[in-house]
Formats: structure tokens, C-alpha cells, sequence
């Protein structure tokens, strides 16, 4: 029986399948974005991390696992930005899907109207918080106790680390808008806000 259950959770990390074809977030985030930004950087990552982890301590466990476990040590930079990229997209891929935005479900709208006062107060938040971030990196819409914030995240960082829980992510690495907005930020993240973004699925994270 053990070395049935090693197997089952031994590495390679496998990249999952999108969770929508490639050009279903079309106009938005265009097919050539996502054979980019899926088919080679977030490949990449998983590839990369089954590099650096193969035959090491980290090789058998779960992706978060090895996020807390190697989160802050210098020696382990390299595994934690791959795993933590990984998990990151993997995450941002389903915090997206075809005709998102309008109106989050009723449990989720209340939470985010006891945090922020209304809807557009938590929308605006999250396009200031993803401008606001110098460089690469991400924003997060995140339960921290029994409130909702959003926070930003720098290069692979994640909020798994702080004890708070992600409910969904927007990338603002100039991967994943540069093809179709160029250097406009504001512009890719104010569609993705208004036309993609999940709230079912940050619903479902909240529970
Ligand atoms: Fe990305």
C-alpha cells in the first residue's frame, strides 16, 4: 500500500488544463496571450520546478506544502518563486472565466459589502492596489479573519504565506497583458475586473 500511495503523490507537477478553451477570454485577454502565458511561462514554471525539486526533500509534496516550507529561505529562492508561480497561475486561470464581472453571489456581495462598503469600493481597490505595484506581481482579493482586504503581492509572493486566504488573483507581471494592452495596466485590469473576473469561484473560496 505505501508504494501505491508514493506514487500517487510523487512528482512531476503536471500543468493543469485551462479551464476554458484558449480563446474563450477573447477580446479581453487575447488567444496569443494565453498560448504565451499558459503554454510557456506557466509551463515553465512546472517544469522548472520539477527540475529543482527531483530527488530532493520537496519532491513528493504538495505544491502549498513546499510554498510555506521554502517561503523566506535564501537558499531556497528558486524552488518557492517556481512552486509559488505555479500555484499563483493555476489559481489565476480559474479566478477568470468567459462573461464574468457583474454581480458577485449574494454571500460573497454581503462580505464585500461589510469590508468595503460596496461592490465598486472592492473593484476600485483591487485596479489602485494592481497599479500601485511596482513591477511584477500580483493582486489579491484575500479573507483575513472575517473580513475581506486586498492585498499585492511582489514578483512570486503569495498571501499562503501570511495566514490570510486567497479568494481569487488578478497577474499584473507585463506577461499576461503586454501583447494585447502594451504598457496599459489600468486598461487590461479595469476589462478583466468589469468582463472576467470569477466570482464564483472567489465565492466558493470563501467558504
Ligand atoms: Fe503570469
Amino acid at each position: 500500500m505505501k508504494n501505491s500511495d508514493k506514487t500517487e503523490s510523487a512528482s512531476p507537477y503536471i500543468l493543469p488544463s485551462l479551464p476554458y478553451a484558449d480563446n474563450a477570454l477573447a477580446p479581453v485577454i487575447s488567444a496569443n496571450t494565453i498560448g504565451f502565458h499558459y503554454g510557456k511561462h506557466h509551463k515553465g514554471y512546472v517544469d522548472n520546478l520539477n527540475k529543482l525539486t527531483a530527488g530532493t526533500e520537496y519532491a513528493n509534496l504538495p505544491l502549498e506544502k513546499i510554498i510555506t516550507a521554502t517561503a523566506g529561505k535564501a537558499d531556497k529562492t528558486a524552488i518557492f518563486n517556481n512552486a509559488a508561480q505555479t500555484w499563483n497561475h493555476t489559481f489565476y486561470w480559474r479566478s477568470l472565466k468567459p462573461k464574468g464581472g457583474g454581480e458577485p453571489p449574494a454571500v460573497l456581495k454581503q462580505t464585500i459589502e461589510a469590508s468595503f462598503g460596496a461592490l465598486d469600493a472592492c473593484k476600485k481597490e483591487l485596479a489602485a492596489a494592481a497599479l500601485a505595484q511596482f513591477g511584477s506581481g500580483w493582486v489579491w482579493l484575500v479573507l483575513d479573519g472575517d473580513k475581506l482586504k486586498v492585498v499585492k503581492t511582489g514578483n512570486a509572493d503569495v498571501p499562503l504565506t501570511t495566514g490570510t486566504k486567497p479568494l481569487l488573483t488578478i497577474d499584473v507581471w507585463e506577461h499576461a497583458y503586454y501583447l494585447d494592452y502594451q504598457n496599459r495596466r489600468a486598461d487590461y485590469v479595469s476589462a478583466v475586473l468589469d468582463k472576467l473576473i470569477n466570482w464564483d469561484f472567489a465565492a466558493e473560496n470563501l467558504r
